[in-house]
Parts: C-alpha cells; sequence; structure tokens
C-alpha cells in the first residue's frame, strides 16, 4: 500500500503553475499566479518545491490530454505524499469528473472561466475538501480579477474568449463556452498596467480574437482595429499583435488598420486548415479556400511586407489524397512565414469524431510530413529573404550562450544577437543571417 495523503493539509505557501495549450493558457496561468501571490503564496521555480501545483491544461488534441494524467501521477513525492494538486484549464472544464475519479490525489478541479474561486478552493482543500467549479461564462472572472502587477517585455492580454464556430473537429467550443468580449474600458486599464509593468509589445489574445466588439466611451461600435487604434495611442508601447483570428471574421477595416497603424505588427495568423472545399465544409468552417486566398491578397496589398502564419489539420476524416494534395496548392499559394500542422485527433463529443472515413495514423503521418516539408522549405525562404533587412527587435529574453539575447522581429522571427543590450529595449538591427527557426542580428 502506498502511503495516503492525509485529508487536511496545511494551507499551501509556495506554489507551481504549468500552462499547457495555447496563449490563453499562458495568459490564464499568469493571471492564476497573480491571484495566489495576492494571497501571499510564493511562485516557486520548481513544481518538487511547491506545496500546491496547478496543471492548467489543453484538451485541444488527444496527447494533450492524457499528459495531464501523467503529470499527475509524476507529482507524488518519495514519501508517497502528493502536493496540493489543483487540475485547471480545458481539460479540467471537460473532464473535472472522470479527473476526481480517476485521480483522488487531485483536490481542485476548476475550469478555464471560474479559476479567479482559485483560492477559495485551495483554502478549503486543504481543509479535507475536494472542490469542483465549472461555470461558465468569462465575465465574473475578469471581473474578480485583481490589477496585473508582473508583466514581460511582450505581455498577452486576453480581449474576447469562446468561441461560437463549431468547427465539427473541434472542442474549445465547449470548453471555453460561448464568445463573449471583454469591455473596451477594462482593456485600456489592462493593456495601461501591463506598459506601466515594462511591456512594450501586446498581443491581444482570443479564440476568435477577430470577433471581438465593443463600444469606445464616445458610444461608437468599434472592433478589433478600433481598440487596436486606440491602444496605438499609449505612448509607450511599441508593438501590437492579435491572435488567434478566424477568416469569416477579417472585416474590411482590420484588414486596413495593416496599412494604416504603423504598431499594428506586419504578420497575420489566419488558420485554414484545409485547402479543399468539400473538407472545409465537412469541418464546418465557414470559408473556402478562395475567399481565404482572398483576404491573404487584400491584407499584404494594405501591408505589402505582411508574413502570414496559418493552422493545418491533415487527414481530416474523408480527406482523400486529392484533397490533401489542394493543402499542399494552398500552401504553395500562400508561402507561410511559419505554420502550425496537426494530425487530425477525434475529440469526444465532437460530430467529426463519429464520421465516417476516419484516416488511418500511418496515412496522416504521411500527409503530416509532406506538408511540413512544405511548410518548413516557405519558412526557410521567408527567413533567408530577410537578411540584408534593417527593423526594430524587441529584446525578450537571454539566449542559452553567455552574453546572447534573443528577441523579435516585426514579422515575429526568433533573432539572435550577441550585442550589449537591455532587456525590454527595442533596438535597430541588421539582419545578417538565417536559419530554419531564427535569424541573427547586429545592432545597426
Ligand atoms: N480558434 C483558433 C484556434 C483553435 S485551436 C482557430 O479557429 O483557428 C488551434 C488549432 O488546433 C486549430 O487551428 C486546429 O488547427 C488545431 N485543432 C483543433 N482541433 C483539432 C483536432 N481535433 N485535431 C487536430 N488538430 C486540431
Ligand atoms: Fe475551434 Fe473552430 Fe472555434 Fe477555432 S473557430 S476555436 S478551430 S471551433
Ligand atoms: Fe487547449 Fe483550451 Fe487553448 S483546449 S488550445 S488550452 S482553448
Amino acid at each position: 500500500m502506498t502511503a495516503r495523503q492525509p485529508r487536511t493539509i496545511p494551507q499551501p505557501k509556495t506554489f507551481h503553475v504549468t500552462s499547457f495549450g495555447c496563449q490563453m493558457n499562458v495568459y490564464d496561468g499568469e493571471r492564476m499566479a497573480e491571484l495566489l501571490s495576492a494571497e501571499g503564496m510564493t511562485a516557486v521555480g520548481e513544481r518538487e518545491a511547491a506545496d500546491l501545483v496547478v496543471l492548467n491544461t489543453c484538451h485541444i488534441r488527444e496527447k494533450a490530454t492524457e499528459k495531464v494524467y501523467s503529470d499527475i501521477g509524476r507529482l507524488r513525492r518519495d514519501d508517497g505524499t502528493n502536493p496540493l494538486i489543483a487540475v485547471a484549464g480545458c481539460v479540467a472544464q471537460a473532464e473535472g469528473a472522470e479527473i476526481m475519479a480517476r485521480a483522488p490525489q487531485v483536490r481542485v478541479v476548476v475550469g478555464p472561466q471560474a479559476y479567479h474561486r482559485l483560492p477559495a478552493m485551495v483554502a478549503s482543500a486543504a481543509l479535507g475538501g475536494r472542490e469542483t467549479e465549472t461555470d461558465m461564462p468569462a465575465e465574473a472572472k475578469f471581473a474578480a480579477l485583481p490589477k496585473r502587477r508582473v508583466s514581460t517585455p511582450a505581455a498577452f492580454l486576453t480581449i474576447q474568449e469562446g468561441c461560437d464556430k463549431f468547427c465539427t473537429y473541434c472542442v474549445v467550443p465547449y470548453t471555453r463556452g460561448a464568445e463573449i468580449a471583454r469591455p473596451y474600458a477594462d482593456l485600456v486599464d489592462e493593456a495601461l498596467a501591463l506598459v506601466d509593468g515594462g511591456a512594450r509589445e501586446i498581443t491581444l489574445l482570443g479564440q476568435n480574437v477577430n470577433a471581438w466588439a465593443g463600444e469606445d466611451p464616445a458610444g461608437g461600435a468599434i472592433g478589433l482595429a478600433g481598440l487596436a487604434a486606440e491602444l496605438a495611442k499609449i505612448p509607450d508601447l511599441a508593438r501590437i499583435r492579435y491572435t488567434t483570428s478566424h477568416p469569416a471574421d477579417m472585416d474590411d477595416a482590420l484588414i486596413a488598420a495593416h496599412g494604416e497603424n504603423p504598431k499594428l505588427m506586419p504578420f497575420l495568423h489566419l488558420p485554414v486548415q484545409s485547402g479543399n472545399d468539400r473538407v472545409l465544409r465537412a469541418m464546418n468552417r465557414s470559408h473556402s479556400a478562395d475567399s481565404y486566398l482572398k483576404i491573404i491578397e487584400r491584407a499584404r496589398s494594405a501591408r505589402p511586407d505582411l508574413a502570414v502564419s496559418g493552422d493545418f489539420i491533415v487527414g481530416f476524416p474523408g480527406e482523400t489524397e486529392a484533397e490533401f494534395a489542394d493543402t499542399l496548392s494552398l500552401i504553395d499559394a500562400v508561402g507561410y512565414a511559419q505554420a502550425y500542422s496537426f494530425k487530425y485527433s477525434p475529440r469526444p463529443g465532437t460530430p467529426a469524431a463519429t464520421m465516417d472515413g476516419q484516416v488511418p495514423p500511418e496515412v496522416m503521418d504521411d500527409r503530416l510530413k509532406r506538408l511540413q516539408a512544405h511548410l518548413d522549405r516557405d519558412q526557410l525562404a521567408f527567413n533567408q529573404a530577410s537578411v540584408g533587412r534593417r527593423c526594430t527587435v524587441l529584446i525578450e529574453r537571454r539566449g542559452r550562450q553567455p552574453g546572447q539575447w534573443l528577441g523579435k522581429s516585426p514579422w515575429l522571427q526568433s533573432v539572435h544577437c550577441t550585442d550589449d543590450l537591455a532587456l525590454g529595449s527595442l533596438v535597430e538591427m541588421d539582419l545578417i543571417d538565417a536559419g530554419p527557426k531564427s535569424l541573427t542580428g547586429r545592432r545597426v
């Protein structure tokens, strides 16, 4: 028999948050850390040293979900006891009851729209309870969160949550709930706090970030372009980015903003998933390959140096070789600066999981390999074409080698340099060398 966790344990004094999945989870992880710090707990760098471990989980693909259970197992200490374990994020939302049943050492399950309650749940779990909270929607959470206290040179700001699109393969509408947009005034406040804390770049986040809609102080209706224009007025904020956008919500104003708002970076992450219209319809994507290409074309005419990024799924149920080849053609037509690509993963409760024509794993492996060869080729070409460019690089952190810094170009490329620089500075550089994943810069 293994040693049992005592029913009651001392209130945790130290904590560690691990976030998996998308940037919104990274943002949520930062907010949870701020909440716990505000309660007097101390963040520690190592999980092993933490009284409380928060696993902020992702449910998007099967592999991501399995990771939660193996991570829970790995938290057990040599004496058989566990830290106080809280499972947060999208797996908590989707499989909260199952986690509680499968993993008795988990004391807290909290969904992505309910984590403002985390400190209270932890306190009561330490007294011997097991707490589950998976309420939606997100408005209450944002209202209950403390003011931002920590910032990094490049910071995230969630402006929109949830998804009403219901792509047939995707769990997000179920784990994050319906689309909500945070109010304009709250976002301006949070952006100001981030900039006060040292942020020079803010990435506006949302599952459908370009579906954001709000009202400016005069009561006028604005969208993402209007919000970005307003944030651009913050003097010390140098760069604005946004992700992830949906083709159906790329309105004229946002496309035009890429040519008009100098702080909006020349980068567009616009997932397409497939280049074949039958597959796109079966996915319930409300765009065609052609309408997607038109958006890219218009965005590029607004901002000729725009770098385009995308997401792809290979092996969606029923995808034939010829349909897959359409995706390769679309990739060749766009010329992506970077991209994410995935094998289709059937997710419980989604319509695609029970569709006919599930594609065998070895076919998916082969398609993914071929797809990534096209994407890698284009990414390297994009990086190589950047050599000789002069641009501003935001210095975000130390590199691995002594004296090395890592920053980002306007086109979201990682740039290494060894000049004597300061964290958070915006440095004029010449890009002098390129590899598949990064570039080398030299201060002008
Ligand atoms: N809201 C964003 C991103 C959602 S999740 C969008 O619509 O683009 C990020 C990416 O994960 C998706 O773009 C998609 O490419 C991938 N993805 C989502 N569900 C998946 C599944 N069941 N199997 C494989 N990839 C998936
Ligand atoms: Fe998922 Fe589609 Fe919504 Fe993106 S738009 S989160 S892929 S359902
Ligand atoms: Fe994963 Fe949830 Fe983000 S499922 S990708 S953490 S919205």
